[in-house]
């Protein structure tokens, strides 16, 4: 999946960080500093030209954020803040909890590699995506003076070559509990590759280790259902993903992700609801109100003992 081009998925998850977090009533939902990094790994990256990160701060983004939820459907940027949010706390609490490596795979441009290895100089952070999209990534956080000892960016395609392969050269070491994030990624890999994805992260850690991952639902027809939008609506993002060379390939419905997992070896360990995401990241601060539309549903899980 060699695209000369960084995925465009992530620039606009990066983007919808940028805009969320110029939008007043809304800073407070991403993990502190995640705007801030990804403001400096998109400038020093180029991946979105200079003039586009400057409109989307302050008020210029304020009202763009408004008008992509009016283009978009309300609540759809919002749920990737609380997505963000999750992923941020699920690593954390892992970690608070004993495990001292971490893998974001399909990384794009978030900043949860970078800021756990500043945060945490004595966990091992890796990160992989495809080198149109990780060389880039690598490039900003050099450029941005973000970069650590204890922080790798992998350059990989995972269609092509497994997690074992990618991560030899890094250090990482199979017998170290961990924690695993795959976040807006299974959907684009073909179902084979997400059985063998999970079979790779159990080879590739120690007990007790973790995977949080964010997954969508499926539809009649067995598709990735797009959930925010109408049938037709729906067809016409497949169809444009399709084109841009991202194409949607996996979903399970958040009922049948026990025994999916527990056939490959895991066990879960949360499934949040909308309604429990809302009650622990919005309501504190005070967006009880605000429209939530969750496109995908979470799941963390951790590799079963028996299993191993
Ligand atoms: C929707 S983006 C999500 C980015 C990031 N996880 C986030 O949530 O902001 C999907 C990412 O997965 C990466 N990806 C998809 N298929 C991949 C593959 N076969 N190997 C490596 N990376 C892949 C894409 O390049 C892209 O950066």
């Amino acid at each position: 999946m060699t695209r000369a081009r960084p995925s465009g998925t992530a620039t606009k998850i990066a983007r919808f960080m940028l805009l969320l977090d110029s939008t007043p009533r809304l800073e407070r939902v991403l993990p502190s500093g995640a705007a801030e990094t990804v403001e400096a790994l998109l400038r020093a990256s180029g991946a979105v030209r200079r003039r586009e990160v400057d409109m989307m701060r302050g008020r210029t983004g304020a009202r763009l954020y408004e008008t992509a939820e009016r283009l978009l459907g309300r609540g759809q940027l919002l749920w990737f803040g609380v997505r963000k949010r999750w992923m941020h706390e699920a690593v954390e609490q892992a970690l608070a909890e004993g495990a001292r490596q971490v893998l974001v795979v399909g990384a794009g441009f978030d900043p949860l590699a970078v800021s756990v290895a500043r945060r945490h100089p004595d966990v091992t952070c890796v990160e992989v995506d495809a080198p149109a999209t990780a060389e880039p990534k690598r490039a900003g956080i050099q450029g941005a003076g973000l970069a650590r000892p204890n922080h790798v960016v992998l350059a990989a395609d995972l269609a092509s070559k497994s997690l074992e392969e990618v991560l030899r050269p890094t250090g990482w070491r199979a017998d170290v509990r961990s924690v695993v994030v795959a976040e807006g990624l299974l959907m684009y890999l073909a179902p084979a590759q997400v059985t063998a994805f999970l079979a790779q992260v159990r080879a590739c850690t120690g007990p007790g280790s973790r995977l949080a991952f964010s997954s969508m639902e499926v539809d009649e027809e067995g598709q990735p259902r797009v959930v925010f939008a109408g049938r037709l609506l729906g067809r016409l993002i497949r169809f444009s993903l399709r084109l841009t060379g991202e194409p949607l390939r996996w979903g399970i419905a958040p009922a049948a992700a026990p025994a999916f997992l527990s056939g490959a070896g895991y066990r879960v360990l949360d499934q949040p609801t909308p309604r429990g995401l809302r009650e622990r990241f919005l309501s504190p601060i005070g967006l009880d109100e605000e429209p939530l539309a969750p496109y995908e549903h979470l799941v963390l899980a951790e590799v079963s003992a028996s299993e191993r």
